[in-house]
């Protein structure tokens, strides 16, 4: 089942090097069973697409997200366009570097549930995905060899994070916020981050996870931020796209708010097209 190809093992380490490096920075450390499925995150993209094109995997997204956020929250401090301290700046990057972990499944699934909900998060290429049943998905984008051990490892658990093969993509999809809080819950991380990591679906998919709701303005803000830091890495990374059209996606997506602030945002992104590099340059 195993997917250890010399060269992804090479990205895996080059990408574990680099998380290492952020969370000494940070002072921060994650125990062994989360960075374990923070390097799932990168280790398992079985769809052989994603293999082709040699993509990388989400914890190498949540690597760009971080720097992202972190390069712009300098310039909103600089521009003084919201308040912003260094324990924010510290919450905010490590919400970034978890935002998506939730992509491994519930917070209590094994480690057989933790790769196959894994490898149904690689096949989120197809625009159709959303619509199809988890069967009809694995049938169509999983290799033979792996569609008994993605169908036969879906998790169970309650009625928020239980898998059938029935169920559709959708859901799969929209449970990573979810999983994302539990996770973060289960391994006692504060309110903050919490909110901060499972918020970043809010405007634009406005797929909403209202128990972790928070009514302060600069958390708002914050989460807002995330949000599009995350679209901007996902579109800079798996798209050709060019850093203008991807803020006039930005604009076509998220304006619609109607918030200054917003747009204050998305100008900021604007106004930086080295962040392309960022994302598209080698970490
Ligand atoms: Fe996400
Ligand atoms: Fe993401």
């Amino acid at each position: 089942m195993e997917n250890n190809g010399s060269e992804q093992n090479h990205h895996h380490r080059a990408e574990d090097f680099v998380l290492d490096k952020e969370l000494k920075e940070l002072k921060i450390e994650f125990g062994e069973q989360l960075l374990e499925r923070l390097r799932l995150l990168e280790k398992r993209p079985i769809s052989e697409g994603e293999r082709k094109k040699e993509r990388k995997g989400h914890l190498s997204h949540s690597l760009n997200v971080e720097k992202i956020c972190l390069f712009l929250l300098e310039k909103i401090k600089t521009k003084k366009l919201a308040k912003i301290d260094d324990k924010l700046i510290k919450k905010i990057r490590v919400a970034a570097l978890l935002h998506d972990v939730g992509k491994t499944g519930p917070a209590n699934a094994n480690e057989n549930e933790q790769k196959a909900v894994m490898d149904l998060f690689s096949f989120f290429e197809d625009e159709k995905l959303p619509q199809l049943s988890i069967e009809e998905a694995v049938n169509k984008h999983a290799e033979e060899k792996d569609k008994k051990f993605i169908l036969e490892n879906l998790p169970k658990g309650d009625d928020v994070e239980c898998l059938k093969k029935e169920d559709l993509m959708k859901k799969v999809y929209q449970s990573h916020i979810h999983n994302t809080a539990e996770i973060l819950k289960k391994y006692g991380f504060k309110h903050d981050i919490i909110y901060l990591a499972a918020s970043h679906h809010s405007m634009g998919n406005n797929f909403k996870y209202e128990e972790v709701a928070d009514k302060r303005q600069i958390m708002k803000f914050s989460s807002e931020l995330l949000e599009l830091c995350d679209f901007y890495e996902a579109a800079a990374a798996r798209s050709k796209k060019s850093h203008d059209e991807i803020v006039k996606m930005m604009k076509e997506k998220f304006s619609t708010n109607k918030k200054q602030e917003i747009d204050d945002l998305i100008n900021l992104f604007a106004e930086n097209s080295l962040l392309m590099d960022n994302v598209r340059g080698k970490i």
